[in-house]
């Protein structure tokens, strides 16, 4: 594997599933992979979860790990060609990133949405410039309109808090919700839910405000109902989520938040409309925004497991892409 970007790079979901699995029992079955070989994490953007299992991920597969916060310590970066470089950025990204590459066996990438500009955003135009020009396989982690990584730690959880219908052999009915939030946020996180979801054996439904669409290479055939309410009956899943409008109904309203409608907070009345449902979400949440106090506190509410497989997930995808260097 030389990308790891959408659902299609890791192949058969079951067989990744296993893999997560066998990892998960023994993490560090794999150490001899990721002797003498080093890996590069490339923060445009903050974190917490990216950054600490990421690197314990690389650390279980033996790998050396260099971590550049790009906005703190690294000269600025300029990402468009043609400008007058006069201002403040003192390099270019077309020189910087194939430095990185002569530094590193694999780079991981974190480069969030200016959400001023649809077509820019999702053009991907950074992540794309690393593959491009970095010489070494590149992953995701969290670009401007997609979140592999978190995608798949959120199936591995799923998978994990299914088996008693799997045993009866019965699909999860999963929900992914939107939520209101302050901050216009990025459309990452449930672009590439969609996706997996898409891709998984689920019942899969979105609910979100009218006038929220995903892009519909990420929504694919999965059911949307604007009515929140009847999209939670019955769920096994809720997955809540704020995004920006993705400005696929009005161009206009690309990254502008367009409803603060405080009805769509995860209360417990809301969850009592499932079927027991598990309680998900990528974290960082605000709460009593997206989700309140007793909900996420709830024992229904599964985001430390979820936040766990993100090192299961991180070591799958590191895994392969040692195996094919
Ligand atoms: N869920 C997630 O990617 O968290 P961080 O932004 O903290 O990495």
């Amino acid at each position: 594997m030389r990308t790891f970007i959408n659902v299609e790079d890791i192949g058969p979901l079951e067989k990744a599933l296993v893999e997560a699995q066998e990892i998960k029992n023994d993490r560090f079955m794999y150490q001899h992979l990721g002797k003498n070989k080093t890996l590069m994490m490339i923060f445009f953007n903050n974190s917490l979860r990216t950054r600490l299992s990421t690197q314990k991920a690389a650390m279980n597969l033996g790998m050396n790990v260099i971590v550049l916060d790009v906005n703190a310590g690294a000269w600025k970066l300029e990402t468009e060609r043609g400008v007058i470089m006069d201002g403040d950025k003192s390099e270019h990204l077309l020189e910087a990133i194939p430095v990185m590459g002569c530094y590193c066996d694999m780079i991981g990438v974190r480069s969030f949405a200016g959400l001023t500009d649809r077509e820019y955003d999702y053009a991907e135009t950074v992540l794309n410039q690393f593959i491009k020009y970095s010489g070494k396989p590149v992953f995701a982690m969290e670009t401007a309109t997609v979140h592999p990584l978190q995608a798949f730690a959120d199936l591995i959880t799923i998978e994990e808090y299914s088996q008693t219908l799997r045993a009866k052999s019965q699909k999860p009915k999963v929900v992914l919700s939107w939520a209101p939030h302050c901050r216009a946020l990025p459309q990452a996180v449930p672009n590439s839910f969609a996706q997996w979801m898409n891709a998984a054996d689920v019942d899969f439904v979105i609910t979100h405000p009218e006038g929220y669409e995903l892009d519909p290479k990420f929504v694919g055939n999965a059911r949307v109902e604007y009515d929140q309410k009847k999209a939670f009956e019955g769920a096994d899943f809720i997955y809540a989520k704020n995004w920006s409008n993705p400005g696929v109904t009005n161009p206009a309203d690309y990254g502008k938040i367009t409803s603060k409608d405080m009805s769509w907070t995860v209360d417990t009345e809301h969850m009592s409309w499932t079927n027991n449902g598990k309680f998900m979400h990528c974290l960082p949440v605000r709460r009593n925004l997206i989700v309140t106090d007793d909900v996420i506190e709830s024992p229904n509410s599964i985001v430390i497991p979820e936040a766990a497989n993100r090192e299961i997930s991180c070591s799958v995808v590191i895994k392969r892409m040692l195996e094919a260097l």
